[in-house]
């Protein structure tokens, strides 16, 4: 792997925790690497899981989803679906050959910016020493 490789992560978080958790980490100053690159939404209910291929299709060494406690959804139970839904995605995918590994499920409240610091650290790191994500072109012309 080259020592140069920048990991590029992408982070599907909810407007009312982990979004919240990331800015109070920035409001705090507090550091961590700057390979994320955040996509705000609603709630984790939202995450349509084509944007999660989409992500890794377009280059993302890392998908990160990451929304409200348990019982803490704005919307009820968004983060019920998610997880649900997930659940049965991971083994689609598992099925096509993805590294699922690469995809990481949380529940960050906004108050967490320290585990939201310490999560993105730690991801960043732990996909630094997997390497660059390149399977997701490796499948799709084998099923082409
Ligand atoms: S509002 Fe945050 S996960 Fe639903």
């Amino acid at each position: 792997m080259s020592e140069d490789f920048e990991p590029k992560i992408v982070a599907f978080v909810c407007n009312w925790c982990t979004y919240l958790a990331a800015d109070l980490a920035g409001t705090n100053r507090l550091e961590y690497p700057p390979n994320v690159r955040i996509l705000r939404l609603p709630c984790t209910g939202r995450v349509d899981f084509n944007l999660i291929i989409k992500a890794l299709e377009m280059g993302a060494d890392a998908v990160v989803v990451s929304g409200c406690h348990p019982g803490d959804c704005h919307y009820t139970a968004g983060n019920y679906h998610a997880r649900r839904r997930w659940i049965l995605f991971r083994e689609l995918l598992e099925t096509m050959g993805i590294e699922t590994n690469r995809i990481f499920f949380s529940w960050i409240s906004a108050a967490e910016s320290k585990k939201w610091q310490h999560m993105i650290t730690e991801i960043t790191d732990q996909i630094r020493e997997m390497g660059p994500y390149t399977a997701y072109h490796e499948i799709s012309e084998a099923t082409a």
